[in-house]
């Protein structure tokens, strides 16, 4: 990536197999998962403020305590929004690499900005078929200073606009636990937030790489917009339906819609009862494939731990107290595998 060629160079360059490094042991590979597929009816957000709020807040505390991930509609985030989003991340990436270099860690204007391909390629066994640019919020001006032209009028508004659900959708879940946090906590539990636009380009080797490897998030709550061309899968927990437990379902696009995940930090914070899934993306061999995460982390400064009025009622922390900066290094510092960082805790 030095170059900012990426995982598109690779395939620009007319590659008809995918290099050595890229191909995954047999038990990471994703195949025969067409078949696989389970109806998750989306949550509509319009109606917490209806008469069946209280019914919406039952969906939404089941869906993250069951499976950990869920889609919403009617979220306040204009679709033609989302729409331009994935336009403007297609854009992003076709540019030719000089453009996308400049961006790469160790030369970036910014420190907010990064360019990369794979998760933790020196930690790898085998590198992910991804490419990508994150952008970290600290505020307005900042972004629409350092982040790349291309794309950060649309990605901040993107965030702003997702930031409001977030934080109902946090109040919601800590209220189903018997907290009721003020405002400013809830803020210290989203006070780092994050904008990726991840570029997966069509594969010449689908069955023998990933994406991404299976993973947790290490955050509060993710905000997810993928395209319609599918491969995010998620590997069930709870046995939501006899026979599901430890099988992998896709979330299937919906349009318009927003995919929601716990993560581990809200894990840890639920004392455990709502689930931060392990999930993974499958390469495809027609198309490329555009996904746009907005991560809502704690401030690195923040101590988390189980929330006591939760350890109260349960009799018990299963968790230890930390400073947020010591599990991000723990997370960064290593590979995509599985729920690696909850031990951690
Ligand atoms: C991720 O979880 O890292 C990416 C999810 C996606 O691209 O759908
Ligand atoms: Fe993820």
């Amino acid at each position: 990536v030095r170059d900012g060629n990426g995982v598109k160079g690779l395939v620009d360059s007319g590659i008809s197999k995918v290099p050595d490094q890229y191909i995954q042991p047999q038990q990471e590979r994703i195949d025969n998962q067409n078949g696989i597929s389970h109806e998750l009816p989306p949550i509509d957000l319009s109606k917490l403020d209806g008469p069946n709020h209280d019914q919406v807040v039952e969906e939404i505390a089941n869906a993250a305590e069951k499976l950990g991930f869920f889609q919403v509609v009617n979220h306040g985030v204009p679709v033609e929004l989302l729409e331009s989003l994935k336009d403007v991340a297609h854009k992003f990436f076709a540019q030719p690499p000089e453009k996308k270099a400049i961006y790469c860690k160790d030369v970036s204007p910014s420190p907010n900005v990064k360019y990369g391909t794979s998760f933790a390629p020196e930690k790898e066994r085998a590198l992910e078929w991804k490419d990508y640019i994150s952008m970290t919020y600290t505020n307005d001006a900042d972004a629409l200073n350092h982040w790349p032209k291309e794309c950060k009028e649309v990605a901040l508004e993107f965030l702003n606009k997702s930031i409001k659900m977030v934080r109902k959708l946090v109040e919601i879940l800590l209220g189903k636990l018997g907290v009721t946090v003020e405002d400013s906590r809830i803020d210290a539990f989203i006070g780092l937030k994050m904008v990726n636009m991840n570029f997966y380009p069509a594969c010449p080797n689908p069955e023998l790489t990933v994406g991404v490897g299976r993973h947790s998030d290490m955050g509060t709550l993710t905000v997810l917009l993928q395209d319609g061309i599918g491969g995010l899968y998620v590997k069930v927990e709870e046995d939501i339906d006899a026979g599901k437990k430890g099988e992998w379902i896709e979330i299937s696009p919906i349009p318009g819609a927003l995919v929601i995940n716990v993560g581990d930090t809200l894990q840890i914070l639920s004392n455990g009862r709502y689930k931060s899934a392990e999930h993974r993306v499958r390469t495809t061999s027609t198309q490329s494939r555009v996904s746009i995460p907005i991560f809502t982390i704690p401030k690195p400064t923040e101590k988390i731990g189980p929330l006591p009025q939760v350890v109260e009622i349960d009799g018990v922390a299963r968790y230890r107290e930390f400073v947020l900066q010591e599990y991000m290094n723990n997370f960064f510092g290593k590979a995509h595998e599985g729920k690696k960082s909850l031990d951690f805790a």
